[in-house]
């Protein structure tokens, strides 16, 4: 007789702290490479510039660095433009570079993520000048080709996302090819087998010289729809957003088979051991959740980026955590982005204050957090001047204020000459402030920002409460966010103010009693705590309850 199977238990255990990996357990820190750190005067940062770094990151305290493109480019779109996937850019040093940097980073017991863009390449790329050569050379169907609408016109209202229409005729061939991005940036056809090997070797050249991970850019793009339909109007478009969001890319991004080319990239990743596979994602959460794919085979961290993109208010982030914390699949990892190369800074959302309320937030949340370059020090978007302008997505949409360079400014090291970036001339102009903000200054002031930076690192590493432990959402009203952290006997909570009021919080149905870890301005560490927290404006605290 066939016995009917039983049903897999479900287990409310959390998983042993040695079961957790170093990704999960970790802090990354994105470095756009060409404003960390010039080693030869050229006025750009260079791989060899990070590794004169290195040892500010490890007292710091971050466990992976993430390095934006640094391969061989015509830089149209600062490297997101690929002309070479498995070389450096003289601009940014050499691939013995390269290997030392791997090398340097690995010694002091971190890891190290390139960024790796497999949507677009260069429209100098070998592949995309064989391709347009003609209608029946091998690589014919390597990008996204279409023939003209019956008018003459582009094939569909595909659009870019930096600006125009999403198409670009070329007369070799008699047709069109779609690019999400730059004219400069053809997509590339990812439903080809080809072209998926030729991308998964890219993988193994860089896995193969020992990185431990990837950032995939702009993830949800890699697929359109196979028939080509026009994306429909956003009813909720007005005058002065981006271009692009006329209408809603629903047929050209997040289509169901792009899950498969992520499964790929991960059973590819996985055959070298404990990889991280991130994905850069622009999507609603409920989407965001979708790309940890079926059975948590699909990318580790899919970007969550709702932090980066809703107001600073303390309810809405309280709400925000909760939903995306319960839609979470089973045993999916969370991760927080609050800032990075192509949004404003922190300190400029949300005010120089307010960025330390911030950074307790983001470095205290259940699941890995990635901290953007100059955050640490309290960076603002430094304004550039019309004619300085850089950005391709600034040039294009003038007057939208959506150009990246002021997020994008070089490091502030010391208050030497061009703030210890470049013995040169910098490539983007630097903010005025840096004779007070940088990394010297800071280091040896215990109430800077830096420094909170550290305390908060050093603490999340010796805290598996706040490394590995469990999120519970404490109630609270107006501008208090507050959240217990817990391990084993250890149970943290965070109180954060969002507001530049003094404020008493009283959580219901609890009496906290407890120490304080740690606070925003380094000024109540040790004090006790009993029963009401009084906090301060713009003020956050770290308690260890009884
Ligand atoms: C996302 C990158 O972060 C951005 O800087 C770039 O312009 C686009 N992808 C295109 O690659």
């Amino acid at each position: 007789m066939q016995q009917t199977p039983k049903p897999t238990p479900i287990t409310t255990e959390r998983p042993a702290a040695e079961q957790f990996t170093w990704w999960q357990k970790g802090v990354i820190y994105e470095i756009y490479v060409r404003s960390f750190k010039d080693s030869n005067g050229d006025g750009i940062g260079d791989l060899s510039g990070i590794a004169e770094k290195l040892d500010y990151l490890r007292w710091m305290g971050v466990d992976a660095i993430w390095l934006t493109p640094f391969y061989p480019s015509p830089m149209k779109d600062f490297g997101y433009d690929i002309s070479d996937y498995t070389a450096v850019d003289a601009m940014f040093g050499t691939i013995d570079d390269f290997d030392a940097l791997v090398r340097e980073t690995h010694q002091r017991n971190m890891k190290i993520i390139l960024d790796v863009v497999p949507n677009h390449t260069s429209d100098q790329h070998p592949w995309f000048l064989e391709s347009k050569s003609s209608r029946d050379n091998p690589k014919r169907d390597w990008y996204l080709w279409h023939d003209p609408s019956p008018d003459g016109g582009p094939p569909n209202n595909w659009l870019s996302v930096l600006g125009g229409t999403g198409w670009e005729w070329v007369e070799e061939r008699g047709q069109y090819y779609h690019h999400a991005f730059l004219i400069e940036q053809p997509d590339l056809n990812l439903r080809n087998p080809e072209v998926m090997d030729a991308i998964l070797e890219v993988f193994r050249f860089w896995l193969d010289r020992g990185v431990d991970g990837f950032r995939v850019d702009v993830m949800w793009h890699m697929i359109k729809d196979a028939q080509w339909r026009d994306n429909p109007p956003n009813p909720d478009f007005k005058t002065g957003m981006p271009t692009y969001d006329q209408f809603s890319p629903v047929y050209s991004t997040d289509q169901p088979k792009t899950h498969e080319v992520v499964a790929r990239f991960r059973q590819l990743l996985d055959e070298y051991g404990d990889k991280v596979l991130i994905g850069e994602m622009y999507l609603p959460v409920e989407k965001v959740v979708r790309y940890y794919g079926a059975g948590n085979q699909g990318a580790h961290l899919p970007g969550n980026f709702q932090l980066l993109l809703i107001d600073w208010n303390a309810r809405k982030i309280a709400l925000e955590i909760d939903k995306y914390e319960g839609l979470l699949p089973e045993n999916a990892w969370p991760n927080w982005v609050f800032s990075n190369h192509d949004r404003p800074r922190v300190a400029t959302r949300y005010g120089k204050e307010q960025a330390r309320v911030a950074a307790v937030l983001l470095l205290t949340l259940r699941g890995t957090p990635t901290i953007y370059y100059g955050d640490e020090l309290g960076l603002q978007n430094v304004p550039i001047p019309e004619d300085e302008v850089k950005d391709p997505q600034g040039l294009l949409m003038p007057g939208l204020g959506l150009s990246r360079d002021p997020q994008r400014t070089p490091m502030q090291w010391n208050d030497a000459e061009n703030a210890g970036f470049t013995t040169g001339e910098p490539w983007l102009r630097l903010s005025e402030k840096y004779a007070e903000e940088n990394v010297e200054k800071q280091q040896q002031d215990p109430a800077s920002i830096l420094s909170l930076y550290h305390q908060l690192l050093e603490l999340r590493r010796k805290e598996p409460a706040l490394h590995i432990g469990a999120y519970t959402p404490v109630p609270a009203h107006g501008p208090v966010l507050a959240y217990i952290r817990s391990s084993g006997e250890t149970r943290l909570m965070i109180v954060l103010n969002f507001s530049n009021e003094t404020i008493e919080f009283t959580p219901e149905r609890m009496e906290p009693k407890g120490t304080i870890l740690l606070q925003t301005r380094n000024e109540r560490k040790g004090e006790w705590i009993n029963g009401n927290i009084q906090l301060q404006s713009n003020e956050g605290v770290v308690i260890k309850l009884d």
